[in-house]
């Protein structure tokens, strides 16, 4: 069922919550893949109802050509979850049925984890995801929602955002999905040439290093070789790495046995922006 209005899918999440229905909730901005169907499957093996929403946020954006250029391809999108399983809610909402009057983003604190990585290089990136999410949960009401570990970032910046908002949905997040060549699914990998799809498979290659050699390498020395291995590589150009504790998302400069860490990357093949992660330890 294909609802496009806040009211009808409140409507709709209302009375199966009355009805002591679990609610799983997946939100996407479409161009749907087999990363964003593996959270649909986890949703429906979880619960007896699942809400998924299609929306590209514009407040999230930074840059208005990359709001322009991001992929839509709502037909497909439809069609591919009434094939997994015709009871999902596909909530394919307006801008005007979400954002009276402007489109502008909530400012949010939280807690630093909005000031790392993604959100240095994106600014006001996370109060965009915070405001959409915001309202997205307490119009579907979910008991859980699921998301991807490729937005690590912004995995743990909704965990935080429930905790601050005090809204009660349970977040997962839930492993990264590749293509054969090891880069990460993404709905920005659709704009991708054939002979850039297969040049980005250095990110994954070079966080596979990372990770072989964490044990045994400084931090500073996998900085530098991280450095190297995209000055190599004419076509992708290098926007961030980072090792960092992965419940902090603070850059890590040497490692304590007791943390867990993770390396980031941001890079960008053309104008197509990619990003991706991996644990360490
Ligand atoms: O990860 C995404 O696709 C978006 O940031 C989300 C969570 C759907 C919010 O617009």
């Amino acid at each position: 069922m294909v609802i496009h209005t806040q009211k009808e899918t409140l409507v709709k999440a209302l009375s199966f919550r009355n009805k002591n229905e679990k609610i799983g909730f997946v939100p996407t901005m479409g161009a749907l893949h087999k990363g964003h169907i593996s959270l649909v499957a986890k949703a429906l093996e979880e619960n007896t109802l699942v809400v998924v929403s299609i929306f590209v946020n514009p407040t999230q954006f930074n840059n208005s050509a990359d709001l322009e250029k991001y992929p839509r391809t709502p037909e497909d999108d439809i069609s591919l979850l009434k094939e997994l399983n015709n009871d999902i809610i596909i909530y394919l909402p307006e801008i005007s049925d979400l954002y009276e009057g402007s489109v502008l983003a909530k400012s949010y604190n939280y807690g630093g984890l909005e000031n790392e990585m993604e959100g240095k290089h994106r600014s006001g990136h996370f109060d965009g995801v915070g405001t959409i999410l915001d309202k997205f949960f307490r119009i579907v009401n979910p008991d859980t929602a699921y998301f991807g570990e490729k937005d690590f970032q912004q995995l743990q910046i909704v965990k935080k955002l429930t905790a601050i908002e005090k809204l009660p949905v349970k977040i997962i997040g839930c492993p990264i999905l590749r293509e054969p060549n090891g880069l990460a699914m993404s709905s920005r990998n659709k704009r991708l040439s054939p002979k850039q799809f297969d040049e980005a498979t250095l990110i994954y290659k070079t966080l596979e290093e990372v990770q072989a050699k964490f044990r045994t390498t400084s931090i500073a020395d996998l900085n530098a070789l991280v450095a190297e291995r995209f000055l190599q590589n004419p076509h992708l150009e290098l926007e961030y790495f980072e090792i960092a504790n992965e419940k902090t998302l603070k850059t890590a400069k040497r490692k304590n046995k007791s943390s867990k860490y993770r390396a980031f990357i941001a890079a960008f093949a053309g104008n197509i922006r990619l990003i991706d992660n991996m644990p360490l330890n």
